[in-house]
């Protein structure tokens, strides 16, 4: 335990790394009201895989606040050179995301607790995953699910800033100046085989992250929406943290025909639109 206080009276609030006894506790903050989807438990699956080899390689990368013995909220983070498909800056820290799972357990402290157990230990050096590194600074990507707070606000509160138009991503300094990622790597050379396979017409790509399990769920929808569209259609389920397929198309959520699609599958109909276009079936 890093931390412990009592923020409402009575309550009691605790602060762990996440070691592999709490990937459980962990996951169930985010996978609230799903049991029984098969989907949802695959996306769990291969996230509890992914903490596995990256806790593994880097220490804790997760941070739980328990709510009187609840696992109730979570934060995590990485090296930004622990990818191995990315060329990943060594001196770089991304905060991955901040979540309080239910409503009734927000605005009880809890995300502050594990946002000032984590700045802690950045500022005096003591964050195990980055053990006997420099920090030059945190990077913060921006995603939402709506609920709650925004992150951007959050993440404001605790001095982050937003960088440059376009990047989706706020950053904190640290030890050194705030470079934003390279926008894109360079494109394969023409030849290259793999691409080739993998983009002939009647085929489509949908990219999910191991890091979330609702990212898999999201990707189902999105396999789910072409072939509705296009039943003959082949998808390929390409893991984004792992598969150099996805450096192609930064941004993208998924690539039809060779076409990349970027809206997301939970903005309405706008996924569907893109793709019923890339077909001509608008
Ligand atoms: C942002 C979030 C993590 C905050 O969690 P929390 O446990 O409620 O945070 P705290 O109780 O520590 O509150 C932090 C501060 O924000 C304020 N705050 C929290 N929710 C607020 C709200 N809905 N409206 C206004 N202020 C709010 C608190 O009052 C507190 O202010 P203080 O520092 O002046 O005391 C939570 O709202 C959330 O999960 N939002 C969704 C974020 C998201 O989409 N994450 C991606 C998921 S994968």
């Amino acid at each position: 335990m890093t931390a412990s206080r009592l923020p409402e009276g009575r309550r009691r609030v605790e602060v762990h790394d996440v070691t592999p006894a709490l990937f459980d506790d962990l996951i169930s903050v985010c996978s609230r009201d799903r049991p029984g989807d098969p989907v949802h438990a695959e996306g769990a699956r291969i996230k509890r895989e992914w903490l596995t080899e990256v806790t593994r390689a880097c220490g804790p990368i997760a941070k739980l606040a328990y709510l009187d013995g609840k696992p109730a909220a979570q934060l995590m983070f990485y090296p930004e050179d622990a990818g191995p498909r990315t060329p990943g800056r060594r001196d770089v820290l991304v905060l991955y995301c901040v979540f309080t799972g239910a409503s009734e357990d927000r605005q009880k402290g809890l995300a502050s607790s594990l946002l000032r157990s984590f700045l802690e230990e950045v500022r005096t050096g003591k964050l195990k995953t980055m053990a006997g590194r420099r920090i030059r600074f945190i990077r913060a990507p921006l995603f939402e699910t709506g609920e709650g707070l925004s992150m951007a606000e959050m993440y404001q509160r605790y001095g982050f800033e937003r960088g440059p138009q376009g990047a989706a991503e706020m950053f904190r300094e640290v030890q050194g100046a705030y470079e934003p990622p390279p926008r894109s790597r360079p494109a394969p050379p023409a030849g290259d085989r793999r691409r080739g396979q993998l983009l002939p017409i009647g085929r489509s790509l949908v990219f999910y992250t191991p890091h979330c399990q609702w990212s898999y769920v999201f990707a189902d929808h999105m396999a789910k929406a072409i072939r509705e569209l296009s039943p003959q259609h082949e998808v390929l389920f390409v893991d984004a943290w792992r598969d150099p397929a996805a450096g192609d198309w930064p941004g993208a959520q998924a690539v039809v025909d060779g076409i990349p699609v970027y809206a997301h599958a939970t903005e309405g109909d706008g996924f569907r639109r893109e793709v019923a276009a890339i077909l001509g079936k608008a």
